[in-house]
């Protein structure tokens, strides 16, 4: 298995053949174009429809699926300047998400494999997600981690500390007992009266407020791993209390709130994070996931590594949140082993 060697540049096994992406996980319909490693075009159409519910509805999420994916799936060939004949391999969401939704994907790509030919190779989202700190483009050269590295995977569903140590090999060392972080910040936001989803609306405010304008309880939890009920509990009643001394306390202190929060949720998961760092000596650390998005956590990041001469991978925004450019690139080196599914393959929920 390559690596990407002393230079931080992973070399690139010229196939010269077209992977198309498909992701259908959660709320988001995707579809992206990589070769060799590089993104040649990723398109994303988000559902809105879930915004008036306050978080994603299952069955409303697999209908915009099937809606989205042709003229998904079509925008992202024509970017690419790709016919549907010319793609050697259809990749996709296997999961974990929601059944509905993964349905649709699934369903796709086995149609499209059969319909053009193209062999069939099934990603786990959070794997692609890891990958997704090995994205670019051509002409726009970066340096990429070198393994084994260490990322933090922090989404609306997961919050885990995995140790990477070649691009298909992962190892779980720490993870939530309950609630992910994206999910904290979604469901604090959803308290203040903020909209879904609620951690980009929080980054927002939190850039205008004092972070040490209010305290919240923090866990207690063993080893590596994280728990961020307590968190929104201890939130949730503060808000109760000050709401209930002036109704109209989470208005005016919105942006104190918010960076008060974030701030919280960044301390707790830099905390973790630097204890896998000493107990495993890897001081190359990248992060991934929606929360990835997060100015507050990238910020903590860059800072500390700066300090202490580790090296931070941090994934351009647009690759953070769901995106099938990093499912088409799992599959680019899945590719390169040989793995590929058969048209029995199902999706799987967990
Ligand atoms: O990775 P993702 O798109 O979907 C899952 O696989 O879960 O992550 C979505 C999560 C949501 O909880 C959303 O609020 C959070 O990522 N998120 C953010 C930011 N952007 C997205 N959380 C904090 N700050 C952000 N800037
Ligand atoms: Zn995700």
């Amino acid at each position: 298995m390559d690596d990407c060697g002393e230079t931080g540049i992973c070399p690139v096994k010229v196939t010269k053949m077209f992977i198309l992406g498909i992701e259908s996980s959660c709320d988001d319909t995707s579809a992206a174009v990589v070769r060799d490693g590089y993104i040649l075009s990723s398109v994303i159409a988000s559902q809105d429809v879930h915004r008036q519910y306050g978080g994603v509805v299952p069955e409303l999420a697999s209908r915009a699926h099937q809606q989205n994916i042709v003229p998904v799936v079509d925008a992202a060939l024509k970017q690419a300047g790709v016919e549907r004949k010319d793609v050697h391999a259809v990749a996709f969401t296997r999961g974990p998400g929601l059944l509905g939704s993964l349905l649709v994907g699934v369903s796709f790509a086995k149609g499209f494999a059969l319909a053009t030919g193209a062999k069939l190779i099934e990603v786990n989202h959070l794997h692609a997600h890891v990958l997704s700190n090995f994205l670019r483009e051509e002409g726009r050269e970066k340096e990429l981690p070198r393994f084994p590295f260490l990322c933090l995977l922090v989404s609306g569903g997961h919050t885990q500390i995995i140790v990477m140590r070649n691009f298909l090999d992962m190892e779980i060392i720490g993870q939530t007992i309950d609630d992910a972080a994206g999910e904290a910040f979604d469901k604090c936001a959803k308290v203040m009266g903020l909209p879904y989803p609620g951690g980009p609306v929080i980054d927002r405010h939190a850039a205008e407020g004092n972070p040490e304008a209010f305290r919240f309880g923090k866990p207690n939890v063993a080893g590596l791993d994280y728990s961020f009920s307590g968190l929104k509990t201890s939130f949730l009643y503060t808000l109760r209390d000050k709401c209930r001394e002036d109704p109209r306390f989470v208005e005016q202190h919105l942006t104190d709130l918010c960076a008060s929060l974030q701030r919280t949720i960044v301390e707790i998961l830099m905390h973790k994070l630097e204890k896998a760092i000493r107990e495993t000596g890897i001081t190359e650390i990248a992060i991934a996931g929606g929360v990835a998005a997060n100015s507050g956590l990238r910020d903590a990041l860059v800072a500390l590594a700066r300090q202490r001469q580790w090296k931070a991978f941090l994934p351009e925004r647009r690759f953070t949140t769901d995106n099938a450019a990093m499912i088409a690139l799992a599959g680019y080196f899945k590719l390169l082993n040989n793995l590929f599914s058969g048209q029995d393959v199902v999706p799987t929920a967990g």
